[in-house]
């Protein structure tokens, strides 16, 4: 189907689209809005994964981009060729064990690619930028207590990776404090969900369940997550990017707050394997203990609530692994790597 151009049509760039949230997002937008094109930019880097686009092959709303967010020139001639009337960024390194490792991609990635994109938003006076974050940059609060996240929590980072994600929110607070740009801040809580990259707990979980190998536990189990499915998360976003009000945050999450252990004996019980397979293993370092997310401005502001219950869509994400066995395959023998080279030739 061609792409018109009706007034109601629009185009907007989004980034990180071959990640496991982008890929839901553009996926998910795509068939519920038949007038919006996408321009999706994402680096491919070891998260991205083009078999995550493979049902949108076909698609002319859906442009694919071989690039990196920090190419600014590249970004904004993007705009301009296909009229983008707004961005939404979600590329970005996203695992806190790698940032533990080494800090310097995700200061590449999270703080100077948004910049990049900032300064697009600027010069090309777009009509919103939309900047996913996560609740991480609030630190840590305490087991058993009764505290949660607000959009007023001072920002308390203790990982590399949500330092590198407060900076870029505080890059896009002083763009539209200084320059106008019309920002909104998403912060989310823990996503689950199909397609995620199994260095993440519950895939890595519910594959290695799957084949019956040791489930790697840090320290006791006991950190606790407040969990969201990719899918409520994903029509959060778009809620941000159509009603968010400029200069604002909105904390996402779904009141649903479980121990790391709870989470693997839940799988274990889905797929009917013993808990013998569970195996403690060293703690990372400055693990925040627990996060839980008070989302009722987004719910009181931009008419958003979450629609799954974590039991349903902890046993359909189970099933989404079972059903989709060459995925998992691609991913953990690293063929999924060569699937541009191979099958993806929309590259500019
Ligand atoms: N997964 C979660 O639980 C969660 C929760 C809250 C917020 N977030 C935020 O949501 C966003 C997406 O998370 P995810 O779990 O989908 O991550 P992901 O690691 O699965 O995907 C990231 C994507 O970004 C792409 N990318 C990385 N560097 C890039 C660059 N320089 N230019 C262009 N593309 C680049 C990767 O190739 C990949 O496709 C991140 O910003 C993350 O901070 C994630």
């Amino acid at each position: 189907m061609a792409f018109m151009s009706a007034s109601d049509n629009k185009t907007i760039l989004i980034s990180g689209g071959a990640g496991f949230i982008g890929s839901a997002f553009v996926m998910h937008m795509l068939s519920s809005h038949p007038n919006l094109r996408i321009i999706n930019v994402d680096a491919l880097t070891y998260a991205g994964n083009l078999e995550n686009l493979q049902s949108l092959e076909q698609e002319d709303r859906h442009v694919f981009v071989h690039a990196k967010i920090q190419d600014t020139e590249l970004m904004h001639s993007l705009c301009e060729q296909y009229d983008v009337e707004g961005m939404i960024n979600i590329a970005a390194e996203s695992h806190v064990d790698r940032s533990i490792h080494d800090a310097s991609p995700f200061i590449d990635t999270n703080v100077q690619g948004t910049l990049s994109l900032l300064t697009v938003a600027r010069n090309l006076k777009l009509k919103k930028y939309v900047q996913v974050s996560t609740d991480e940059v609030y630190g840590s609060l305490e087991l058993n207590s009764q505290g949660v996240f607000t959009e007023e929590t001072p920002l308390a980072p203790n990982s590399p990776y949500s330092a590198s994600k407060a900076s870029a929110d505080m890059f896009v607070r002083a763009f539209h404090h200084t320059h106008d740009v019309p920002t909104v801040i998403t912060r989310c809580s823990n996503n689950y969900g199909p397609r995620q990259f199994p260095e993440k707990l519950i895939p890595l979980m519910i594959l290695n369940a799957m084949e019956s190998k040791p489930l790697p536990v840090y320290g006791d189990g006991m950190n606790v997550r407040d969990w969201i499915h990719v899918q409520d998360h994903c029509n959060a976003i778009w809620l941000a990017y159509e009603h968010g009000k400029p200069g604002e945050v909105y904390n996402i999450g779904s009141d649903n707050e479980w121990s790391n252990l709870h989470i693997v004996h839940s799988i274990l019980a889905l797929l009917g394997k013993s808990t013998d397979l569970i195996h403690f293993v060293q703690d990372r370092p400055g693990h925040d203990k627990r996060y839980a997310i008070d989302a009722s401005k987004a719910k009181r502001e931009l008419h958003w609530k979450p629609n799954i219950s974590f039991e349903q869509g902890l046993r359909e994400t189970i099933q989404w692994y079972q059903e989709h066995p060459e995925w998992c395959e691609h991913i953990l023998n690293g063929q999924y790597r060569d699937y541009y080279s191979k099958q993806y030739q929309r590259e500019r």
